[in-house]
Order: structure tokens, then sequence, then C-alpha cells
């Protein structure tokens, strides 16, 4: 048996301990593990190399993928299906375990749907992906931004200044929600609850005016405000063009909310985009050990001969689920969530 496996998308704390994973578990079966590059492209140039257990030593606590990753999509490329065919056939690989996002399990399921045996491994620091509890990569993040507001507050603190921390997350505010409230954010803005900003600029007054002379306002880059605004009520975004996958790419939404903030406050107020400081690095205790059970989990589904199916944590379980339910489908915050959170601790 000879297993084909591939990281894609975005990358994210915990890959390598999925590979490793993977590659440990495989050895016990004799199975062979290729590895592609740079994600679907690997496969699409037939790059790659082979995985022993030597080479995946120790890498389960570094971060990013000693495979490389890229956003891109065979399905946009000139006979992207027949060039993965042929690969797939000169390689002999058996299956391919596709370690991604929404976009890259996307593309698996296509496959799958081709008639070529795929798996699915669930990763994003966004924590969108629906049918299961957690991705990897996703516990590091929150745990970075938390550092990161943490240290915003002594600083905004010392100069009585508004700071606006702009957390990842595209269509989801899991990070932005999670890390707001464990680094004590005054105000959270997240794509699910658009927002009104003369209530937010109150809020910063009404601190002010009970002496509380500094405020952090943590919002997710894909935050807008709400219909009948006359201000942001689309995405802020870096660039007009969109990715291989039709993902606009956001970013800067901070930059403009500390202008804005500051005009209509007159509060002193700077701004500050995370960026890709949340997916670098190396994970954390939780992402090493999910991300490991995935890999091992993989196999085992290799095995049992569940192919189109996606690994998943459900509750403490790794259990697994068709990947046609699990793409396709943006998992979002509830807004009860939101309003049992971020509501109640707002501007206190
Ligand atoms: O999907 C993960 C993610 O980090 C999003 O939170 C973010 O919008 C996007 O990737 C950034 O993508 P890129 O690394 O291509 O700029």
């Amino acid at each position: 048996m000879r297993i084909g496996i591939l990281t894609g998308g975005g990358d994210c704390p915990g890959l390598n301990a999925v590979i490793r994973g993977i590659v440990i578990r495989a050895n016990k079966e004799n199975y062979d593990v290729f590895g592609f590059t740079d994600g679907w492209r690997g496969v699409l140039e037939n790059k790659g190399e082979n995985l022993t257990k030597e080479r995946v030593e120790d890498i389960h606590r570094e971060g990013g993928t000693i495979l490389g990753t890229s956003r891109t999509n065979p399905f946009k490329e000139k006979e992207g299906l027949e060039r993965i065919k042929e690969t797939l056939k000169e390689r002999k690989i058996d299956v391919l375990v596709a370690i991604g996002g929404d976009d890259t399990l996307g593309v698996a399921n296509k496959l799958y749907r081709e008639g070529i045996k795929t798996i699915g491994i669930p990763k994003t620091i966004d924590n969108d992906l629906s049918s299961t509890d957690y991705t990897f990569g996703f516990d590091t993040a929150i745990n970075i931004a938390v550092e990161a507001i943490d240290r915003l507050h002594t600083t905004a603190k010392s100069h009585h200044r508004v700071l606006v921390v702009e957390i990842m997350g595209r269509h989801a505010g899991w990070i932005t929600l999670e890390a707001g409230i464990g680094g004590g954010a005054h105000i959270i803005l997240i794509p699910e609850v658009p927002f009104n900003l003369e209530e937010v600029c109150q809020i910063l007054l009404e601190r002010k005016k009970k002496g509380k002379n500094y405020s952090i306002v943590a919002v997710a880059e894909g935050a807008k405000a709400a219909k009948g605004s006359k201000f942001l009520t689309r995405e802020v975004t870096k660039e007009e063009k969109t990715d291989a996958f039709g993902n606009i790419i956001l970013g800067g939404i901070a930059k403009v909310l500390e202008k804005e903030i500051s005009k209509r406050t007159g509060i002193e107020t700077r701004s500050v985009i995370l960026g890709h400081l949340q997916r670098g690095g190396r994970p954390s205790a939780f992402d090493r050990f999910l991300a490991t059970r995935f890999g091992i989990k993989a196999v085992e589904m290799l095995k049992e001969g569940k192919i189109g199916q996606m690994a998943s944590l459900r509750g403490t379980e790794i259990t697994s689920v068709p990947l046609e339910e699990a793409v396709g489908k943006t998992k979002q915050v509830p807004v009860s969530l939101y309003q049992e959170t971020a509501e109640i601790l707002q501007g206190e």
C-alpha cells in the first residue's frame, strides 16, 4: 500500500505533527508514504519525497509544514484532473490523504467523486470547518492572540489610548471571540454580528467617563457594519483580486477603525494587525495531540475502507464523516454564543 499525502491552503501549527502521525502509523502496517510538495501543485507537477520515520523524527514540535503548501486549485489548472491521475498512476499511489481546510478538502471531495481514493484531515487556524468540533492550529492561534492582547493592555493603559487589534478568521469570528474574551478586550467585533460604529464609540466614551482611561477593541478581519450604516458595510480587503478558490483577501479594518474612532471620540487611537504571526511558530500541546490523533486516524480509516471521508473530532472522540457532508459549509460563531459572552462583557 502506498499513501500519498499533501498539505494545502494556509499553513498552520500542527501540520508536521499530522505528517509524523501518518508516517509512524503507516510504518506499523508496512505502508509507504509519499509526500507531495506545496499542496495540489506538487501532485500536478509530480514533485515530492518519500517520507520515512527518520525524515519525520521530531518534526511535530515545529510550525509550518515540511512539505510546503500553496493555494493551488487543480480544477482551475489546464488538464488538472488528468495530470493528477497521471501522477498517481506513475507514483503507484493507492490513496491520497489531503490535509487542509475547506478549499483543499473540497478538491479531495471532487477527486473522490471522480473515482480517486481520498481521505481528508481538517486543518485551519480559523476553526470554521463544519463536521468537526475543532481543527488543529486554532488553539495555537488563540494563544498567540491572547498573548498579544495582554501585551497591548499595558501599553494602551500607559498611554491612555484605544488600541484596535485585527485578528484573522476570514468569515468566522472564532479566534477573535475566544482570544478577545481570554485577553479581556472591551469590545469584540466579529463577522457574524455586524456592528454599529456609533455604539462602539459610545462605549469607548462611557469607559473614559468612568475613569477607565484605555480600551482594547478586538476586531475580526472580516467584520463589517450593520446594514443601513453609511460606513464599512463591506469587508475591508487588501486587494481587489481573489485567490484561486475565489476567496477575497481581507485585511486593514483595524486601520480604518483607528482613524474613525479617533475622529469620532477624540481619544488617541492606534491599531495593530496580528496577521501571519497567528499562523507561525510552534504548535501548542493541544494542537500537537489533536494533529497526531488525526494523522493516526487517517491510516485507521484507510485500513477500515473509510475512503471519501474526513477525520473529525466530536467531543473527545476522533471519528470520521463523509467529505461530502464536511465541505462547503462555513462553521460560524452562533450569535447566541456572542451574546452570552462578548455582549455581557462589553465595555467592562
Ligand atoms: O484560512 C486561514 C487564514 O489565515 C485566514 O484567517 C486568512 O484570511 C487567510 O488565511 C490569509 O491567507 P494568506 O496567507 O494567503 O494571506
